[in-house]
């Protein structure tokens, strides 16, 4: 059985792109954590929910109970109806992590960026995690500072919950090729830095999931570029992010 932190986690997450790379595997990491609930969602309702069938068989706390839902993170009803749907079932939110985005619909200089696909991608990556953000942390602010069980280190206050953003390392460099995913992603960290509330965000390089695959689809050259680029000369994989975020989310920055 791997080991992931020091720490059990005994709260309420809702993980947003459960159905994805990295949603999946954060939504297997915090059921192995020890979360009391968890809503997954995602606006791929199915996948979800095979994915919360999956994440079930992994729970450590014997209390554990779930629920998986359809949300689009752009439409802020749909938003506020998850998350309302959470307080209603959970009592409250410890946990948020969103994990869902798109990429780019073609690699193109900015120059001959269509209008739609900047308005959609940053319409998901950037509004998406705002209006979670904006709902997740009302609901946060109203709620009692809960404490971790930080095992040989004791209970910890880790306060009324926090938020984590899966933003990129395109948050802090630019690829002019990806000029709408580069700026959904430097606004991420807007959202991120103004939420009035505690929110991280995790900004890694190519991480092996179905988005990873379709860039190495489109450009074939990406793993000699990754190989070039990065220290670890491979893809991250999901459950390395997921780490991150469990790292993040409960009681540290
Ligand atoms: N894969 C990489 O190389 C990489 C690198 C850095 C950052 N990221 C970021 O990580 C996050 C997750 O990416 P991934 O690699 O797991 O991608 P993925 O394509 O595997 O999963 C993305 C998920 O987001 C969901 N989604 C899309 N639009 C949505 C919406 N409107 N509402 C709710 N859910 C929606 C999709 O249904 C999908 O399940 C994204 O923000 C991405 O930008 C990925």
């Amino acid at each position: 059985m791997r080991k992931m932190a020091q720490f059990k986690l005994d709260g309420v997450a809702i993980v947003v792109g459960a159905a994805g790379g990295i949603g999946r595997e954060v939504a297997f990491t915090f059921a192995e954590a020890g979360v009391k609930g968890m809503l997954l969602a995602d606006v791929n309702a199915e996948a979800s929910a095979e994915v919360a069938e999956q994440a079930k068989s992994l729970a450590s706390n014997p209390a554990y109970t779930y629920l998986s839902t359809r949300v689009d993170a752009t439409d802020v009803t749909s938003v506020d109806e998850m998350v309302d749907l959470a307080v209603k079932t959970f009592g409250r939110i410890d946990y948020c992590i969103n994990a869902f985005g798109v990429d780019v619909a073609e690699y193109v200089p900015p120059q001959q960026t269509t209008l739609e696909d900047y308005d959609r991608v940053l319409g998901i990556n950037t509004k998406g995690p705002f209006l979670i953000t904006r709902a997740v942390g009302r609901v946060m602010l109203s709620q009692e500072p809960a404490q971790a069980d930080f095992g040989r280190l004791g209970l910890r206050d880790i306060g009324r919950g926090s938020i984590v953003n899966v933003s990129s390392a395109m948050a802090l460099v630019a690829v002019p090729a990806k000029a709408p995913y580069t700026t959904s992603k430097h606004a991420v960290t807007g959202v991120t830095k103004a939420a009035g509330i505690r929110v991280n965000q995790v900004c890694p390089t190519w991480v092996r999931t179905p988005m990873f695959e379709e860039e190495c689809r489109r450009i074939p050259e990406t793993p000699e570029a990754l190989n070039k680029l990065s220290p670890i000369k491979r893809p991250i994989e999901p459950d390395e992010v997921a780490a991150a975020c469990l790292l993040v989310g409960p009681a540290i920055g």
